[in-house]
């Protein structure tokens, strides 16, 4: 019998803080808000997801670490996006295709916003799509896995 698909959705620094941040960029949903938006998007593909939020890089750097029995992530590193390369090493070490999502269009902001350390490692990255964008990430994701138990022999 096949299981479903597990995706974790890891969003880091400030994420915890939507609702009170910049509505022209951020939108008014606060962060459960979107995280049941996202599973509602996954259960729809057919996927589970799991949650993370963390606002110091070291817990999500070990997070990053202890992930066993996942098979995709989407992520939201908010500022770490820009300048961890102890994120990215860590990304690097899931071995997990991963989506980069960021709610606003960082291309459109800050130059410094543009700059993403992470983004050669994820199959894709969306920007300023909203929650629509966390959808697409799940699709991405869902198009390239088979369900768990499903996979053709070798
Ligand atoms: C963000 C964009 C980042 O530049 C910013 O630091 C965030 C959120 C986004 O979702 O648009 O905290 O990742």
């Amino acid at each position: 019998m096949s299981e479903q698909r597990r995706i974790e959705v890891v969003h880091g620094v400030n994420l915890d803080q939507l609702g009170r941040r910049d509505e022209s960029h951020y939108g008014t949903l606060t962060l459960p808000a979107l995280e049941l938006a996202i599973a509602e998007a996954a259960g729809r593909l057919g996927l589970s997801a799991a949650f993370f939020h963390t606002n110091h890089e070291g817990e999500l750097v070990e997070h990053l670490h202890r992930l066993r029995d996942v098979d995709g992530l989407v992520l939201n590193p908010g500022a770490w996006t820009h300048y961890s390369y102890a994120l990215r090493d860590a990304l690097e070490l899931t071995g997990l295709p991963a989506v980069e999502v960021h709610l606003s269009d960082v291309d459109a902001r800050e130059p410094f916003r543009g700059v993403s350390v992470i983004a050669d490692l994820c199959v894709a990255r969306i920007a300023g799509e909203g929650v629509r964008g966390y959808e697409r990430a799940l699709a991405i994701l869902a198009q390239r896995m088979a369900p768990r138990g499903a996979e053709v022999p070798g």
